[in-house]
């Protein structure tokens, strides 16, 4: 009899051990809201009647969840969005937000409005036909937030969204490719503005589009700059450059975006109380796999491993008639415009446990606890 209640005593301690460890992690990160371009897309585009789309073999071919058929995801794996959100903790991927699943607790982990061809800007391709700019992305979470009172109630939700929930911003270098950089007069902005005139145009239209989510009871933010554009598979091969040459102009625009982009993130750090505004500097670590990619393992970082066309196959988009390489986790690049998932997950890891050079003022790991 004694013994049985030892027994059961150690039982229910273990238990509430586990159920304690439970509890803390769930305290840590609930949600992962997710917002931008193809980079961190997980299927919106598959519900939009859009000319942009990867819901095609072999894209997603090593993503597990799926059992390596087509999500939606630019890239052969996981999104650099969903890798953070495994690493934080959330208990599943981010849902998107068109998919008809993303309604009551599959939102509890998070919901994803990223969608492949958006951008800042309204304008920002247009190309496709159909995408989601941050403006309408930003409208469908007011949509998500009413519908969080109803399923936690206000006091619980707003707790949740503010404390619990990280916001994730990956968007702009479709501005520049899918708009400004475009030569087709009725498409492109460089016509009718100066390089600095639409960078300005751009981070005006981000601190509005940040000052709503925070409006929303959005409070820790990670924002990624605009990466080394010019050294993309697509841009080298259309420009006809060698292995170790990026193009000048796009990355030079990114560079001068960028500069704009941590002043605004130093200016909304002062000045919207309660709210933590982290840079992460996907630039330099996006060139750093380009320019030192052998020692992180890769073979190369100018050719794509599904596409086609020119020196780095960088023309033709990855789809089931496209050429594919034989070692995936041997290429920076998976497709003429997107990293591979090795790359995303070097990237991703650098972001969650990084020091300031990479993400700042801290990583997402002290985002979280912070
Ligand atoms: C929606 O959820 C159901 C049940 O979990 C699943 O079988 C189905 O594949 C999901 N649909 C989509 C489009 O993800
Ligand atoms: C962008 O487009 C949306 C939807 O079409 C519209 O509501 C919004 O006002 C536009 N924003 C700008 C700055 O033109
Ligand atoms: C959210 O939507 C409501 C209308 O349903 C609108 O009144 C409000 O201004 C919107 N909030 C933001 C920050 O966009």
């Amino acid at each position: 009899m004694k013994s049985c209640t030892v027994a059961l005593v150690a039982f229910l301690l273990v238990i509430c051990l586990s159920c304690f460890g439970k509890a803390a992690n769930q305290k840590g990160i609930g949600a992962s809201f997710i917002f931008g371009d193809s980079l961190v897309d997980a299927g919106n585009n598959n519900y939009l009647p859009t000319l942009s789309k990867a819901n095609i073999s072999p894209n997603g071919i090593d993503f597990k969840a799926s059992g390596g058929k087509p999500t939606g995801r630019y890239t052969n794996g996981r999104t650099i969005g969903d890798i953070v959100g495994e690493e934080l903790g959330t208990a599943n991927y981010a849902v998107p937000f068109l998919d008809p699943n993303s309604t009551g607790k599959a939102m509890l982990s998070g919901v994803n409005y990223a969608s492949g061809g958006g951008g800042i800007m309204n304008a920002t391709g247009r190309i496709f036909v159909n995408r989601l700019g941050m403006d309408i992305q930003i409208d469908y979470f007011n949509i998500t937030r009413k519908q969080f009172d109803d399923l936690l109630g206000r006091s619980e939700a707003r707790d949740y969204i503010m404390k619990q929930s990280i916001f994730s911003i990956t968007i702009g270098a479709n501005d520049f490719l899918n708009n400004y950089l475009l030569p087709v007069l009725s498409i492109g902005a460089r016509i009718s503005e100066s390089p600095d005139g639409f960078v300005n145009d751009m981070i005006e239209h981000l601190r509005g589009q940040l000052t709503r989510l925070y409006r929303l009871d959005a409070r820790k933010f990670v924002i990624g700059n605009v990466g080394p554009i010019g050294c993309i598979p697509y841009q080298k091969t259309i420009n006809q450059l060698t292995e170790d040459e990026c193009v000048d102009l796009p990355n030079k625009l990114a560079v001068r975006y960028n500069a704009r982009l941590k002043d605004l993130l130093t200016e909304l750090n002062d000045n919207l109380p309660g709210a933590t505004f982290v840079l992460a500097n996907v630039y330099d670590l996006v060139l750093e796999l380009i320019t030192n990619y052998k020692q992180h393992g890769f073979t190369t970082a100018s050719k794509a491993c599904c596409g086609n066309g020119g020196q780095f196959a960088g023309i033709i988009p990855c789809g089931p008639t496209s050429s594919m390489c034989s070692d995936r986790n041997k290429h920076v690049f998976w497709d003429p415009y997107h990293p591979s998932e090795a790359a995303n997950l070097i990237i991703a890891k650098q972001l969650i446990n990084g020091d300031t050079t990479v993400i700042s003022p801290m990583n997402l790991k002290q985002l979280r606890d912070h």
